[in-house]
């Protein structure tokens, strides 16, 4: 009876809110489902149904719980491509190293990314040294990017080198991100609602798709606490639908304002 309700939500879910349930394992539905019904004070799939037919704004709501910690490797191409061409060489070029900080890293595809990308950029420089903080609130997450473990379809946007170079294909199709690319990143686990950040004299801050529950006030207090954590020139690099306030626009001057990089005024 149970499965059957779980069923006919999980046509619901596809329906209503354009959800593939096939993409996510069951027990992550599950627990993102029960956390709703929770909120909601519903003790079954059935009733959680009902409300989530009739209620756009509970579509809305377990649409974003589904996809908190959605991300993948090289994630929106042109920001990814620009990062490779122009802002780790200018970096490089200029100061023989970086400092990186992925901020709201999720399950670590976008920190494995600067990663790749610094490490191919810095081959032949044996006195070139990159350090990736990447940091995350949900220690789930962060358990998962420890492991450095992922199916295909989250490298999809890579080249077949980038992948040969920089993983193992293991069991059932998955593929493991190779030593070197881990020894560059640091995971950890930080609140960016803390005021405080997680790594200073930084080259690059990247916080994208991140702040989808914060308030216009908490989105700009996060833009401040970047701002003395950056060196001069340093680069803040948003999620693409995200926004610079203008009251932030002393701290920050455009780099690329489409795809949303910009530089420490
Ligand atoms: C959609 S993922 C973004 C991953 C990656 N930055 C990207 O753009 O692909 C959002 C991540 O932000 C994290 N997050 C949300 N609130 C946070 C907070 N207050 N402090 C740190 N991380 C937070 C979530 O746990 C989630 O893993």
């Amino acid at each position: 009876m149970e499965d059957n309700d779980f069923l006919l939500l999980k046509r619901s879910i596809e329906r209503l809110l354009a959800i593939q349930c096939g993409s996510y394992k069951e027990d992550y539905i599950k627990r993102r489902v029960l956390s709703r019904m929770r909120i909601r004070g519903k003790e079954n799939y059935k009733d959680y149904n009902t409300v989530l037919v009739a209620e756009k704004d509970e579509q809305e709501a377990l649409r974003n719980a589904l996809t908190i910690n959605v991300t993948k490797f090289w994630r929106d191409k042109e920001v990814f491509d620009l990062i490779k061409s122009d802002i780790i060489p200018d970096i490089i070029r200029r100061k023989g190293k970086a400092r990186i900080w992925s901020a709201g890293c999720s399950t670590g595809e976008e920190p494995y990314t600067l990663a790749l990308i610094a490490y191919d950029l810095t081959r032949l420089k044996p006195d070139s040294q990159v350090t990736i903080y990447a940091t995350d609130i949900d220690r789930e997450v962060l358990k998962k990017a420890k492991e450095g473990i992922y199916d295909s379809k989250s490298l999809e946007n890579l080249s077949e080198g980038q992948i040969r170079r920089h993983f193992t294909q293991i069991e059932d199709g998955k593929f493991q991100v190779k030593q070197h690319l881990k020894d560059m990143v640091r995971f950890s686990w930080h609140d960016l609602m803390s005021g405080k950040p997680a790594a200073n004299y930084l080259d690059i801050v990247t916080c994208r798709n991140v702040t989808i529950y914060f308030t216009e006030q908490q989105k700009n207090d996060l833009a401040k606490m970047f701002h003395p954590a950056l060196v001069m020139d340093g680069y803040y690099i948003m999620g693409k639908t995200e926004f610079m306030a203008r009251e932030l626009e002393s701290l920050y001057k455009p780099y690329n304002a489409l795809q949303k990089i910009y530089k420490k005024a």
